[in-house]
Order: C-alpha cells, then structure tokens, then sequence
C-alpha cells in the first residue's frame, strides 16, 4: 500500500513551511484583514481564533491523517484509508474544487508579475487614483497580456515542481516563507510611521462587539476553512508527505497559528496607509492593484516598497499555487503510473486551458460567463461555498466515524506523543460537532445562493 518512492517533507521547519505556504495566499493578504475590520475587528480576530482551533483545525487534521495513512495522492488516499473505492469519489472532488481554485489564482499571480514589472520601470509615484483604476481594467481587459503572464507564473511552477517535493517545493517554500513574513514587518514597520497608523490599526484591532451577529461567524468560519486550504486536495496531498516521526496535531496548530499572524500583519501592513488618504477600506483585487501602489509609492522609500509589495504577492501566490499543482501531479503520476515529469505536463496543460478561460472571461463582451457571472469570479465563489465545506465535511465524517479508533489513534498522536486528551478532544469535535457546524455553512451558502438571508429568517422565526 505504501509507496516508498513518494517524495516527502524532510525536516518539520520543511513541513510547516510548505504547509504554511498553501495556506498563506492572496485570501490573508487581501480578503481576511477586510473582513475582519469589517466585523467587528479583533472581536472578529478572537472568534476567527477560536473558530480556527475548535473547527478548522480538527478538520484539516482529518485532512493530514487521511494523507499521511494513504500514502497516496487525494483520491488514493481515500482509497487506502478505507479500503472502498467509493471513498475515492470525494478525493475527485476535492481534486476538481483545486483545479478550480487555482484556474483564477494564476491569473491574479500573473497580474502580480506585470505590478512587480510595472514597479520596477518606474513605479506609481504621482498617478491618481483614476489614472490607476484605468490602467489595470485596461490591462485586465486587454486578454493576451495577463494571458503571457499566467503562463509565466505556470512555467515557474512547473520549474520548482519539476525539482521534486524536497528539493523543489520544500526548499522553495524555506526561503519564501520566511522572507513573506518579513517583507510584512517591513511593511508594516514603515507604515508605522504613517498619520493613519492608529486609525489603520484600530480598523482590525480595536474590538466592536456591537457588530457580532451569527453573520460573523459564519464568515469566520468560511475565511478560516478558506485560509486554511481546507477541502480542495491540497492538505491531503501534503498530509501524505508528512514524516511518520513529526506531530501532525503539532504541524496543524503552528500552521494554522502563523496564517493568523501572517494575516494581521498583512492588515498592519495595508490599512494604516488607505486611512492616512482618508481612503474607503476595501478588498481584493482593487485594493492591491488599484488603492494600493500609488499609497505605496509616496511612502518613504516608496520605489522599493512597491516592488517588494508585488513580490510578496507573487510568493504568497506561487507557495499556494504549488500545493494545488503538487495535488494534481501526484494524482496523475500515481493513477496513471506515468513520470512526474509527464504528469506535470498533463496538470501544466489543464490550468493552462482552465486560467486561459479565467483570464479571457474578463474582457469585455466576453460570453464565458456562468450563471451571468464570469468564469474567473464565479469558479472562486462555487469552490468556496460548495466544494470547500463538502469536501471538508466528508474528512471529518470518514475519520471521525468511519475509520477504526486504533488507526486515527496512532495518527494524531503521532504514535503516542501527543497527550491522549489532545486526541480525544478532536476526535469529539471530528464526530460531533465539526460536521454539524459544516452543515451549517453549507446550508447558509446555498440559501445565499437563493437570495435567503438564513439568519435574518432564523432571527424572525425566534
Ligand atoms: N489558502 C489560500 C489563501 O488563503 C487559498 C486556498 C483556498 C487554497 N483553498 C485552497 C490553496 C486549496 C490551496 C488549496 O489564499
């Protein structure tokens, strides 16, 4: 069953730092400090915690066990765990939700590659807000140039990939991780200086418990599952490259730990600049091509900055990006028993069609669109409502009730080194409580999609 010829993580600094990478994306940087700040701040900083460590932790744990015990990619891993090949169906699934995902995350790294470009040929430095908004529609609407882009970032990819899961991925996250972390304080340190500072930081970390409904923790969790990767075959995937010898309970709240702080600093590093111009606090792709790079450019030493800006996009991205790839090659080389080489031919072709259609669904008149949503917006939104929490709702029901005691048992205690009560306790959350609080989400996300706001209707139920 186990395969010795699969690559693995070879130091737990190795682990923690791919594993970090995958969850470190562009949703820490541009979503999570915006939602925070937008409900309620640190109050919304304590729930996310404690949501993190009571749900989303016991879920991607689920996720590593299946993994490290399957020995396989996504879909054998199922296999192996349980011995059914119907199990395997949900690894498809989580497979197809990280093709999905990363089709549109291409596309924005390749839009950081052209900033990082477009910064260090001469920067923002005195352009207008609207001079900015024209500039990037123009480019995005402009099709084949974030098309060369997307294709850069692929062929980049593909160069760590081809390396291997040690010296590739593993090495390439050792130095990015930690250097994202400290173009962070860097940023955050220079933004120290800035007049908006106490009103930036008082956005995500002054506590407003007035704002706290169900709403918000609802969006705590979506965000927390999101940050953490969960559901889309890329935990799985990474699980499986987890030494026997390392503490997986230990891995998983270090990791989930650091996305956090990765996140508040992100948010010290973005919001005090947008208040010093008196600015409207947004997300997304605005906030990082548009509000951002001209705020950047007036800081002292603004060229830098706004190149080191985009650099930290572009590693945020392409450490995410390699734990989605990586799901895809291990599947392909596995199941069809080719060489990884080819596999990462067969995953390089699929997200070159998939992000081309992403990037394509964004010019104008385009007609990719589904459900009158582009295809980029709309593959974002279907992973993260739908396959996201069943993917992650089926990990914690397989572990928590369909595999024996003694197998989780020796997972999650790594053999007995993490205390017995440890286990227990997320072997409880696993089996009780995790897969109610998913049906939750997942309910909610579907009546969204109805236009049913469900707790404003449970609110004038009671
Ligand atoms: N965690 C990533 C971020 O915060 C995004 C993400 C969501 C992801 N689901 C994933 C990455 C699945 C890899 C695999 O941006």
């Amino acid at each position: 069953m186990a395969n010795n010829n699969r690559g693995s993580f070879s130091s737990k600094f190795g682990a923690i730092a791919a594993i970090a990478g995958s969850a470190v994306g562009l949703g820490n940087i541009w979503k999570f400090p915006y939602v925070a700040g937008e409900n309620g701040g640190a109050a919304f900083l304590l729930i996310y915690i404690g949501i993190t460590l009571l749900i989303s932790i016991p879920v991607l744990l689920a996720e590593f066990s299946i993994g490290r015990h399957g020995q396989g990619n996504a879909f054998r891993s199922f296999v192996n765990m349980t011995g059914k090949k119907g199990w395997g169906a949900i690894g498809i699934l989580e497979l197809l939700g990280a093709i999905f995902v990363l089709a549109s995350y291409c596309v924005i790294a390749g839009w950081s590659l052209e900033y990082i470009m477009r910064s260090v040929m001469g920067g923002f430095h005195g352009m207008t807000q609207t001079q900015m908004d024209v500039q990037f529609d123009m480019f995005v609407a402009s099709g084949w140039r974030p098309i060369v882009w997307m294709v850069v970032f692929l062929i980049i990819n593909g160069g760590v990939l081809g390396m291997g899961v040690t010296k590739g991925i593993e090495r390439c996250s050792k130095f990015m991780i930690p250097a994202l972390f400290c173009i962070l304080v860097m940023l955050a340190g220079v933004n120290l200086l800035q007049p908006g500072f106490n009103e930036g930081a008082a956005f995500i970390l002054r506590p407003n418990w007035s704002v706290v409904t169900g709403r918000t923790i609802l969006a705590a969790l979506g965000q927390s599952f999101f940050s953490l990767s969960i559901g889309m075959a890329a935990m799985i995937t990474y699980g499986s490259y987890i030494q026997r010898r390392e503490s997986l309970t230990g891995v998983g709240v270090i990791v989930s730990l650091a996305t956090v702080l990765m996140a508040v600093l992100a948010g010290l590093a973005i919001f005090p600049s947008v208040f010093s111009y008196g600015i409207e606090p947004t997300k997304g792709a605005d906030l990082v091509f548009k509000t951002l790079p001209p705020l950047f450019a007036e800081l002292p030493g603004g060229y830098v900055i706004s190149i080191l800006f985009f650099i930290l996009l572009f590693f945020a991205a392409l450490t995410t990006s390699l734990s989605i790839m990586e799901s895809l090659v291990a599947f392909f080389s596995e199941e069809l028993h080719i060489k990884r080489i080819y596999a990462l031919g067969i995953g390089f072709a699929i997200i070159l069609l998939s992000s081309t259609l992403c990037a394509l669904s964004q010019m104008p008149d385009s007609t990719i669109l589904v459900g009158g949503e582009t295809l980029f917006d709309w593959t974002d939104k279907f992973c993260s409502a739908y396959i996201l929490p069943l993917g992650g709702l089926a990990c914690v029901v397989m572990v928590g009730w369909f595999i024996p005691h003694y197998v989780v048992e020796h997972e999650l205690t790594s053999s007995g080194k993490t205390p017995l009560w440890i286990y227990k306790f997320i072997v409880f959350m696993m089996r009780y409580i995790c897969p109610v609080v998913i049906v939750v989400l997942l309910v909610n996300c579907i009546l969204d999609y109805f236009g049913v706001d469900m707790i404003a209707t449970l609110m004038s139920l009671i």
